[in-house]
């Protein structure tokens, strides 16, 4: 087995200290995921290393980081598919809390605001099935798997704008406003509204980066370039039907 060695980015919080780069010579195990590199530098080497982690099985998206420049999940990656010099770094874009850990509540509550994410209904829901159509229940599908990890926003040249809800943005707006159970239309006009500004769909520059980097390979920036088109299409069926 490989001697690691590995730098890890520190710094005490946002405004205190200076950041620098501390290294670490770990010996590797077999299956040893970054997760489990950073569990062991905290318990042999310095207890005082900082970084986020809860489900350690890529679902609660809480542990993404930078691993070489690119940004992953840290339970999801392990050291056999990387080499023995590794540089572990925090999120670009989102707010530093402390070494490796970042604050994604900001972005992520006012993206929550921003959209509802909810279904607005007229009526309470009075208990029996709403069957949707195969058509519709496939297009939901991938706007549902994200994990709210942050990767495609960090990723993402068009994020460092401040006001781009982003791929994963873009993608839950459209589940609300596809989603044919969605009653309320002042709700769906505020959607669209956001989904057809710079702020939504018209931001996204093409780069590609989402795509390439999330972990649970939602085809982000392919469903970017059909929600622009269902969009209109909403857009378009909205001002027709007023
Ligand atoms: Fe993470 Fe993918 Fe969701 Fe972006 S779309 S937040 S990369 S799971
Ligand atoms: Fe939950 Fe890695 S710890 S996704």
């Amino acid at each position: 087995m490989r001697t690691l060695h590995v730098k890890v980015f520190r710094k005490w919080s946002a405004n205190e200290g200076r950041p620098f780069y501390q290294e670490f010579h770990v010996p590797e195990f077999e299956r040893m995921s970054v997760l489990m590199l950073l569990d062991a530098i905290k318990e042999h080497w310095d207890s005082t290393l900082h970084y986020e982690a809860v489900c350690r099985s890529s679902i609660c998206g809480s542990c993404a980081i930078k691993i070489n420049g690119r940004p992953r999940l840290a339970c999801k990656t392990q050291t056999s598919d990387l080499p023995e010099h590794i540089l572990l770094e925090p999120l670009d874009v989102f707010p530093l809390i402390r070494d490796l850990a970042t604050d994604k509540s900001v972005f992520f509550e006012k993206l929550n605001q921003a959209l509802e994410t909810w279904v607005h209904r007229k009526h309470p829901f009075d208990g029996t099935d709403e069957i949707l159509t195969n058509e519709i229940a496939n297009r939901l599908y991938d706007t549902e798997r994200c994990i709210e990890c942050g990767i495609c926003i960090s990723a993402c040249p068009a994020a460092s704008f401040a006001g781009f809800i982003g791929a994963t943005g873009s993608s839950k707006g459209l589940r609300f406003a596809l989603d044919p159970r969605n009653e309320n239309k002042q709700a769906r006009q505020k959607l669209l509204t956001l989904l057809t500004s710079n702020e939504g769909l018209w931001g996204c520059h093409g780069v590609g980066a989402c795509k390439n980097f999330c972990p649970k390979e939602i085809p982000l920036i392919n469903q970017l370039a059909n929600a622009r088109m269902e969009v209109l299409k909403l857009v378009f069926g909205e001002m027709v039907s007023n």
